[in-house]
């Protein structure tokens, strides 16, 4: 097995069955694997130093961009809303109208702020993101042996490209969906476009993007990241699927969550800031161990 999976971060219900699931992705190869990974939290770290690290929309909200009024209402739907989405008492169909609600209200402060496209950059090299440690390899090594890497975000589509730009990591193989910002010829922001999407809608999002699937369907071995269970529907859209292996972190509220997360992760992180498992995993799938 693969050494790092005896960290001690790592959980795994069946620990066999990620053995079966790994042996068969392996000797399918490389050229028939996809990687879908969540962003926020999943590819960035979740806290640093004992500090939470911000996700793409905290990124704005904390920023020069908006007044300080209007950084106050977003904190208030914060500590509202989050709270919700990651209690695991509440039946998922519940959250769904709420979360939407959520969203919608954030996007709507945001708009109302005139938010200048030329100043994304800026908040993003003046804020505190980090993606987690070991992602150069993660980028770079997928890159290299173009294997394609769809980044599939409820966060903000322009923040994000951003920040995987400005880390040096946003490579061709890279894919990103996401919420984009549509703005007006002066470059001001107007308005959120397309579909929303939320944290537990990623199955619809996946649905509707079933030309990239289509793009992708000699790769039906799948490596699945990320850090809430609205996440593993992130692959529904993969067309005649073999093998799937889900990585899940869980940062937050670990002894409520972890059961769910054993549950319905194959591999679960739990208070681990790195790529170190993911990167042993592509490396292993790629035959580099
Ligand atoms: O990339 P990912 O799908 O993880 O992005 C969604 C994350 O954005 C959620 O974890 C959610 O807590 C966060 N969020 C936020 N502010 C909002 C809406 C969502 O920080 N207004
Ligand atoms: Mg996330």
């Amino acid at each position: 097995m693969i050494p790092e999976l005896s960290n001690a971060s790592v959980f795994m219900k069946d620990p066999q069955r990620v053995q079966e699931i790994l042996e068969s992705m392996l000797k399918a190869g490389s050229n028939t694997l996809q990687v879908i990974s969540d962003f926020d939290m999943t590819l960035t770290r979740f806290a640093y130093n004992g500090k939470r690290c911000p996700t793409c929309h905290n990124i704005v909200e904390h920023s020069s961009l908006i007044s300080s009024d209007c950084t106050e209402k977003l904190k208030e739907l914060l500590n509202y809303y989050y709270p919700i989405e990651i209690d695991s008492s509440r039946p998922v169909e519940e959250k769904i109208p709420l979360m939407v609600e959520w969203w919608t209200k954030a996007h709507k402060l945001l708009v109302d702020q005139r938010i200048k496209k030329d100043m994304l950059a800026v908040v993003v090299r003046e804020s505190e993101v980090m993606l987690r440690e070991g992602y150069q390899l993660f980028f770079n090594h997928l890159h290299e042996h173009s294997i394609p890497l769809l980044i599939f975000s409820a966060g903000i589509g322009d923040i994000l490209e951003e920040i995987i730009l400005q880390a040096g990591v946003f490579h061709s193989n890279v894919k990103v969906f996401s919420n984009y910002m549509d703005f007006d010829e002066t470059g001001l922001l107007t308005a959120f476009k397309g579909e929303l999407i939320h944290i537990y809608n990623k199955r619809e999002g996946a649905l509707l993007n079933t030309g990239h699937f289509q793009e992708l369907r000699t790769r039906p071995n799948v490596l699945l990241l990320g850090d809430s269970l609205g996440d593993l529907n992130m692959a529904d859209g993969v067309q005649d699927m073999e093998n799937i292996l889900k990585i899940g972190f869980l940062n937050d509220k670990v002894e409520e969550r972890k059961q769910s997360y054993l549950d319905t992760y194959d591999v679960v992180l739990v208070k681990d800031e790195t790529m170190e498992v993911p990167n042993a995993i592509m490396l292993y799938l790629t035959g580099n161990k």
